[in-house]
């Protein structure tokens, strides 16, 4: 539709209609089904809005979505489609790794397929919007959401958001067939939450929001990302849903957002939690203010806009204004042309978990593990005489992937047994033990209720299986739902009882494997010190159990590399690789009085960002730069030649990184500004380069001025955040 015809659309319109599309509603209260993602409670759905809403949230399925537009419309006064939308975080029905892992691939070209496919699934199923890229900058392990970030830092996120922006929506403006509108959630900071606890404020300096966790969004709305959300936390003691700075000043003004800002669920209303609004019909009027367009199922906007603009305590524009950018969305989506979009059974049945996606969730998830140890104990030999026994509660579980996946079918998700057994015949299996302690529970309170019998008979397979195999891989991990929202924890552990496990194990036989499953980073230094390899798999998706399988067999490599630092203790925590030096620096790690660091543990990670082992070895030549000033508007190219040393194929993720050595205020350690894989056959060399510009050396000054200064530099090119190699350059006024 022309803009022309919507601007005349929006003055037809009555005050009621128009609120109406201002609210998002779930769409299980219009249908059986759905997921509801929030608390409603304290939701008091007003009859009329069931014939205004603008959207809903948490249905999916092309007939039944076909038969709620065509049944809406026909009674909406104007005729307005509905807007479907749907957390699809990691996939639709095809689940592909969780976020984090993703991040771990360093591999935006995988990152924006799997986003790619998980859009064609989704559309087919009738949805037009799904609540992603999430770009929280995340460097603290207790909160339970770090599993839907690409990571701890910003230069990585921006990559990996713009990937998936990419790969949601296409590269048109207007969103194409098999693509959906993306949102950027959550704006902004939500990532830093006091204590990891989940909602909770966030105390950051402007400087280190601007400079760190503003970044990923910021380069996801250049990208042209049609929707953003809010955040439940404050920002300088200001609740994200009605702070007029953030929202107005910062993301529409200076980043140039002009598409839709959507509350978090019930975000609105619970500025009366936050203590700045005293009701729901003042948190109304601050969150429109803010420039709020859909209030996600509160009853503000629903029970109190129309009445505050007819009271003139809202001007009508901030609703017009709203209203249109709805109106240009639902275009934009050729929703107007055509309200059911892809979503048809036939595309269903094409696109559903079709091989072309499940091989690229495969391939995905080998490329997200991380191999953090390896004394030559992988890869497994499928041929080889050596009897293997795969034991662990993970064996075969089937709830391989995070929250927010709700495939149709679970029982479709490889698992690890399925995945091995088509590697090698006779690997002996044992459970072990449950996921979860005896009564421990998870977020949505699934509990673990043990049957003694079974626990003791479990535990003698497990002994049994242990004594009798050359070789024991373990598969241990968190349970799904101990990570995700509302799951933040002070113990980032292994479950005791599979810890107990693995002990008794090693009692037994000390040649083991371990696989890990989690949704954060966990403490793993008691499982390496018991391991000859340590793998981790995050949370891997529908083929878990085929790419752990070609992982250890040989016939993929682990190609992970940590998007977020490994602590030792949950007390390092937040741990990052890009911190500032401090007055007192400590980079050896001592333990000990008077000093940056603990007089009980060290304050070097266990495993750093970027960190990752494969199946060769590659060995780096110093970093050479084809100028060693840099001036006005000149580039410096910086150059390793790598080599795989070892006897298999490899591919190393070459990582490039900035150090400013003084400035006007304190600048980071280092801080990514590169990253390239290079496959190499064994005795292979590769140069590798990559170009310094002027506009990698910005910062916020302190004058808050976002530039470069003068100065020395180096530039370090290696493995991972903990390489020395380097070579200083000059950047010259
Ligand atoms: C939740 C989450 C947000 C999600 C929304 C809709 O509370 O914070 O990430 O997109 O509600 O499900």
């Amino acid at each position: 539709m022309k803009i022309e015809k919507l601007q005349k659309l929006l003055e037809d319109m009555s005050l009621e209609e128009k609120v109406g599309q201002m609210v998002q509603i779930p769409g299980a209260m219009m249908k059986k089904g759905g997921i509801i993602t929030g608390p409603t409670e304290s939701f008091e759905l007003t009859p009329n809005i069931l014939q205004m809403v603008g959207s809903v949230l948490g249905i999916n399925g092309a007939e039944e979505l076909r038969t709620i537009q065509k049944e809406y419309m026909e009674k909406h006064p104007h005729h307005i489609p509905l807007l479907f939308m749907r957390d699809i975080i990691n996939g639709s029905e095809t689940i592909f790794p969780i976020p984090l892992a993703q991040g771990c691939t360093f591999s935006p070209k995988t990152v924006e397929e799997c986003a790619r496919f998980a859009a064609r699934e989704a559309t087919a199923r009738g949805l037009h919007i799904t609540f992603s890229p999430m770009l929280d900058l995340v460097r603290d392990a207790r909160w339970g959401r770090v599993m839907e970030s690409p990571g701890e830092d910003s230069f990585l996120n921006a990559q990996m958001g713009k990937a998936m922006v990419r790969g949601y929506q296409g590269d048109t403006d207007t969103v194409g067939k098999g693509h959906m509108g993306s949102c950027i959630k959550h704006f902004a900071g939500y990532g830093a939450p006091e204590g990891g606890r989940d909602y909770d404020a966030v105390e950051l300096s402007e400087r280190t929001f601007r400079e760190e966790y503003l970044e990923a969004y910021r380069e996801a709305v250049k990208e042209g990302s049609a929707m953003v959300m809010t955040s439940f936390n404050t920002i300088d003691r200001i609740p994200a849903t009605a702070n007029e700075w953030l929202m107005r000043t910062v993301l529409r003004d200076e980043m140039g957002f002009n598409g839709v800002l959507i509350s978090d669920w019930g975000a609105v209303d619970q500025l009366i939690n936050h203590g700045v609004a005293k009701d729901s019909r003042e948190a109304a009027k601050f969150a429109i203010r803010a420039g709020v367009d859909i209030d996600m199922v509160s009853n503000a906007y629903m029970k109190y806009l129309a009445e505050l603009v007819k009271s003139g305590e809202v001007e009508e524009n901030l609703v017009d204004e709203a209203v249109m950018r709805i109106l240009k969305l639902k275009n934009d989506l050729g929703l107007f042309e055509n309200p059911y979009k892809d979503g048809t059974k036939e595309a269903e049945e094409r696109m559903i978990r079709c091989e072309e996606h499940l091989q690229c969730a495969r391939k995905a998830a080998a490329e997200s593990f991380v191999l953090l140890k390896n004394e030559k104990a992988l890869p497994l030999s499928a041929a080889a005489q050596e009897s293997l026994a795969f034991i662990g509660p993970y064996v075969d579980e089937k709830m391989l992937y995070g929250g927010w996946s709700y495939p149709m079918h679970p029982e479709k998700t490889i698992t690890i047994r399925e995945g091995a057994s088509r590697k090698k015949s006779n690997i002996i299996y044992a459970k072990g033990t449950y996921v979860l302690e005896q009564g421990q529970h998870t977020t949505n309170g699934i509990t673990q209720n043990y049957v003694q019998d079974e626990v003791k008979e479990m535990l003698a397979d497990a002994m049994e299986a242990a004594r009798s195999a050359d070789k024991i891989v373990m598969f241990l991990g968190e349970h799904a739902k101990q990570s995700g929202e509302g799951a933040s924890k002070v113990r980032i552990r292994i479950p005791e009882n599979q810890m107990d496990l693995l002990r008794k194990i090693y009692q037994i036989n000390k040649n083991i494997v371990t696989v890990i499953f989690s949704g954060r980073p966990v403490e793993v230094s008691e499982i390496a010190a018991m391991s000859k390899a340590v793998l981790m798999a995050w949370m891997p998706g529908s083929e878990g159990g085929n790419a752990i399988a070609d992982v250890l067999f040989g016939e993929a490599e682990p190609g992970g590399r940590l998007s977020m630092t490994m602590p030792r203790s949950v007390g390092q925590v937040p741990v990052y690789y890009s911190r500032l030096s401090t007055g007192r620096p400590n980079p050896e790690g001592r333990t000990g009085g008077g000093i940056n660091g603990y007089l009980d543990e060290t304050l070097i990670p266990l495993y750093p960002f970027g960190y990752g082992l494969t199946y060769t070895d590659f060995r780096y030549s110093q970093v050479e730069l084809d100028r060693d000033v840099m001036h006005g508007e000149d580039v410096i190219t910086a150059k390793v030649t790598v080599q795989n040393t070892g006897d298999t194929v490899g591919t190393e993720t070459v990582q490039l990184y900035i150090q400013d050595l003084i400035g006007s205020v304190a600048r980071p350690v280092k801080q990514l500004r590169g990253f390239q894989k290079v496959h190499l056959n064994p005795g292979e060399s590769k140069d590798v380069s990559f170009t310094i510009q002027e506009e990698m050396l910005r910062f916020y000054d302190i004058h808050m001025q976002y530039v470069s200064e003068p100065g020395e530099f180096y530039a370090y090119i290696g493995p991972n955040s903990d390489t020395e190699n380097k070579r200083m350059f000059q950047l010259t006024e």
